[in-house]
């Protein structure tokens, strides 16, 4: 949303902490908007009987998946954190890839993973990846520099960090002053094997399992740093 006269106006006067919270709210009423119209959009959609859908995909292209986001350019654009407008036993496959830690845990994660129980076939599966959060808590307290070798490597974090804490905040947080802590590419939780599989069996699934980068579906950019699970409704 572009800032108008009033924005200046605010920014000016209020404190950076409230400046954000204007700001927050300002972003949320432009997402119910968005939201609302991808709702509408998404109830004319004559579903096929085989639909496998990339929940969170962002910019990613992956042939074969219908894409879900909020970014524009996807097939549904809504806002995740609320009811999806998809139906019940829809989905003969969901991938969702480095979303989950966008969501409040264990509220908004949580009903975020029941919605996809929800919409998966049965028997059908969730495979999901988040940023793995243990190799970093590792690598700092064994003293290795795997990791942010890793993070130079590719580019994750900004170039001005330089010590292992400064990643690490960076990691567990994704934000920095210039960001707000309500925008949509900020992490909100961070999880192990153990975090993850509880949040898949609490939303309903019945089998729960980590496996390994899969070449046929997960993004080639995903392959280091992630920890990869599947759970089956
Ligand atoms: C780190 S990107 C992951 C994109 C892609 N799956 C990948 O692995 O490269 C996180 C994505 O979550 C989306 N996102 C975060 N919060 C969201 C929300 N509440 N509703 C919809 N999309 C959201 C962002 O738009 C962004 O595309």
């Amino acid at each position: 949303m572009s800032s108008g006269p009033i924005d200046k106006i605010l920014r000016k006067r209020l404190s950076s902490f409230a400046y954000e919270r204007w700001r927050d709210l300002r972003e949320e009423v432009s997402a119910m908007r968005v939201h609302k119209r991808g709702v509408r959009a998404a109830q004319g959609i004559q579903w096929p009987a085989e639909v496998r859908l990339n929940i969170g995909c962002g910019p990613v292209k992956t042939p074969g998946y219908m894409r879900v986001d909020f970014c524009p350019g996807v097939d549904i654009r809504v806002d995740l954190r609320r009811p999806l407008p998809i139906p019940d036993n829809t989905a003969s496959e969901i991938l969702c890839e480095h979303f989950l830690e966008h969501l409040r845990y264990p509220g908004t994660s949580g009903s975020f993973l029941h919605e996809c129980h929800r919409i998966l076939k049965p028997g059908a599966a969730l495979y999901i990846s988040v940023p793995d959060s243990r190799w970093p808590m590792e690598c700092y307290v064994h003293g290795r520099d795997e990791w942010e070798k890793v993070c130079a490597e590719n580019n994750w974090h900004p170039k001005w960090m330089e010590t292992t804490m400064e990643h690490l905040n960076y990691h567990f947080r994704q934000q920095d002053d210039t960001y707000s802590d309500g925008h949509f590419e900020c992490h909100r939780f961070a999880y192990d094997e153990e975090t993850l599989a509880l949040a898949l069996r609490r939303a309903g699934f019945s089998r729960v399992e980590p496996r390994s980068f899969d070449t046929t579906r997960d993004s080639e950019h995903r392959r280091i740093g992630s920890l990869f699970m599947s759970a089956f409704k």
